[in-house]
């Protein structure tokens, strides 16, 4: 199996990763217009990685020294691409200067709360009844 590669996005994968977010549950639901302004923005971190096609996506915000996470999906559970990918973007905030990556993740999702802590991200806060379903978000944080 070839090795998975992680870049930054393109125009050109506004569209796969316009329907990998669609697929995928928990993530933000992007118009293809607003992933396409992502592309360009200065302030935003935006990965994808490929392993012949779309593996998944990160999309962060760069904002003074925090690097906030907006977005973070796999086009499957398992395999290590989630972690490729939230390694890349540790690296590319630093390199950005930044000295944090926070995030936040429904509580339901119990699966995404397990991959962030075990890459080392710390519970921060937490804000009740945030999520339309009625479940809180977590807040976390990942020192860099
Ligand atoms: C959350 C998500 C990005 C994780 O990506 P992934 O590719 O499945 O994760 P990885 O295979 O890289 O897992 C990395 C580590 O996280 C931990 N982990 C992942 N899933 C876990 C689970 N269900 N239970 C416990 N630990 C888990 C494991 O320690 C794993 O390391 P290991 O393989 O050495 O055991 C992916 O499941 C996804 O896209 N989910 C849907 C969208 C989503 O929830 N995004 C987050 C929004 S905040």
């Amino acid at each position: 199996m070839s090795a998975l590669a992680v870049r930054p996005a393109t125009a050109g994968d506004v569209s796969a990763t316009f329907a990998l977010a669609q697929a995928r549950p928990y993530t933000a639901k992007w118009t293809a217009a607003a992933l396409a302004a992502e592309v360009s923005r200065s302030d935003s971190l935006f990965l994808v990685a490929e392993r012949g096609e779309m593996r998944g996506y990160v999309l962060a915000r760069v904002v003074e020294r925090d690097c906030r996470l907006l977005d973070l999906a796999t086009a499957s559970d398992g395999g290590g691409c989630g972690r490729t990918l939230l390694s890349a973007l540790m690296l590319a905030a630093k390199a950005r200067d930044c000295r944090k990556v926070s995030l936040e993740a429904s509580a339901a999702n119990e699966r995404a709360l397990a991959f962030y802590a075990k890459a080392g991200a710390k519970v921060v806060g937490r804000r009740p009844k945030f999520y339309y379903d009625g479940s809180d978000a977590v807040l976390m944080d990942l020192d860099l």
